[in-house]
């Protein structure tokens, strides 16, 4: 690759050299003859590696390195001394120079420092951009929202950064519970450190415990081999226990020894493994009503409950959907103008129960039915209205208020109908949460699950 060097030498005859030495590498080499010109070239330009004589006219090679260590300290020095200077090639290197090179020099020798030195450039420099890309895509701009309510999860966000209490995260389906774990994560020190996120209500029951802790050989028909359980994979990170409230009460008992004991005890195993980890989980439901309901056990709650972080559903700050649509059509690639003012407005008014996965799901449709052209009102309005049980009414163009759709009497429908569209309409409320449909409905979890297969809704 091409780069940039900045070569500072009075003596023409070494700059020549060094010069000829960079272009032959396919650098591109600018030459000044003293700090002076290094200040000016430094204010003109951009440089990825300065070679500096340690004996300049009017100051020295050391003048040069804090002058660049001061405007981008990413920028590595090579310093080129004579034998006499040796020692204080070495004290420029104490100062933070890359390495050094003595007169006369071996031109290879110096082809292969050249080489390194630009090798840590591009290294650092790729750093910084993947630590630019984690804290867009994970830190706390990715949480977007200028409302009080989005000011305030950030601010616990950054609280909860700086600590290693087990957080639980508290809100409706899609209101950003993984996108808010995530940036405690990678805010804090464990950036760097494994981020494992299990969904607890999705893995089948009597997988869990060994998806957790692991299991040996054998343990069960299908272990062919040892496996580490997420446990083990997030040691010295975090692991996102997320649902973490439909987890079954016996396994409610292990977990809490894992983290009383911090060791973990493979499915078939007799030995424990020691784990460090830190705890974030998130649930939709009330944890406290789950407690009550005796479906979570109180001990865990509190261990798992102590830094409590509750994001608001969207309809509590909805002055913050044209952020929100304008953050989800820059991630999609399309311009801030993608989306019409009279749709956004529409938008806006939207008591999104799916929250922002439900806004994420309206704005895509929307850039699907507007065929690559501007979404209009029309496009998103069949995905806001409140389905109720007459389906004509959805082809219409406009915003049923809530009364409208409750007022309509279900003419003619079969009992079969009615129940069908009171399914549709408690999942679309819920953003498709079985467990709230459930509770708005008045039903068990299992009968929902079953009236929803009979209705052929899933
Ligand atoms: N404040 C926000 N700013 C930007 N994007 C958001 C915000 N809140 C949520 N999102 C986006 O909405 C989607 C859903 O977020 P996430 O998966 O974190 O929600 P959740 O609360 O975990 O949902 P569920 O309960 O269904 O698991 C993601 O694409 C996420 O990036
Ligand atoms: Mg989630």
């Amino acid at each position: 690759m091409r780069h940039r060097v900045l070569v500072v030498d009075d003596d023409a005859s070494v700059a020549h050299v060094v010069q000829f030495l960079l272009e032959e590498e396919g650098h591109d080499a600018t030459v000044v003859a003293d700090v002076a010109g290094a200040k000016r070239a430094f204010a003109d330009g951009r440089f990825d590696l300065v070679v500096t004589d340690l004996k300049l006219p009017d100051g020295s090679g050391l003048d040069v390195l804090k002058l660049v260590s001061e405007a981008s300290p990413d920028v590595p020095v090579i310093m080129i001394t004579a034998f006499a200077t040796v020692s204080t090639a070495v004290a420029a290197m104490k100062s933070g120079a890359f390495d050094y090179v003595q007169k006369p020099f071996d031109n290879d020798r110096f082809k292969a420092l050249v080489a390194n030195a630009l090798r840590l450039r591009d290294l650092k420099l790729e750093n910084v951009r993947l630590r630019d890309e984690v804290a867009d895509r994970y830190g706390l701009n990715a949480i977007v929202g200028a409302s009080p309510q989005m000011e305030k999860v950030r601010e616990m966000v950054r609280l909860a950064a700086t600590s290693e209490a087990a957080v639980m995260v508290l809100g409706e389906t899609g209101t950003g519970k993984e996108l808010v774990a995530r940036a405690i994560h990678f805010l804090g020190r464990w950036a760097a450190r494994p981020f494992v996120a299990v969904n607890c209500g999705a893995i089948p029951e009597n997988l869990v415990e060994s998806e957790l802790f692991g299991h040996k050989k054998g343990a069960f028909t299908g272990a062919v081999n040892d496996r580490d359980g997420r446990f083990v994979q997030a040691d010295t990170g975090t692991i996102f226990l997320d649902e973490v409230t439909e987890m079954k009460r016996d396994l409610q008992v292990k977990l809490l020894r894992v983290i009383e004991a911090h060791e973990v005890q493979p499915v078939g195993s007799t030995e424990t493994l020691k784990v460090d980890v830190r705890i974030i989980s998130a649930t939709n439901r009330d944890p406290m009503a789950c407690v009550r309901d005796g479906e979570f056990r109180e001990d865990l709650y509190y261990r798992l409950n102590v830094f409590a972080l509750p994001i608001p559903p969207l309809r509590e700050h909805r002055q913050d959907i044209p952020e929100l649509v304008g953050a989800y059509l820059t991630r999609r690639g399309y311009g801030p103008d993608a989306v019409s003012k009279p749709a956004l407005e529409l938008l806006a008014e939207h008591d999104f129960p799916g929250n922002v996965r439900e806004l994420q799901n309206v704005i895509e449709s929307g850039l699907i039915l507007s065929g690559g052209k501007v979404v209009q009102p029309e496009h998103v309005a069949d995905r806001l209205m409140p389905r109720g049980g007459d389906m004509t009414q959805s082809s219409s163009i406009g915003i049923v208020s809530q009364a409208d759709a409750s007022d309509r009497v279900p003419s003619a429908a079969t009992l079969a109908e009615v129940e069908r569209s009171h399914l549709e309409a408690a999942l679309k409320k819920t953003g498709g949460n079985q467990s709230q449909a459930a509770r708005l409905l008045g039903i068990s979890r299992a009968t929902l699950l079953y009236r929803i297969k009979r209705h052929g809704l899933a």
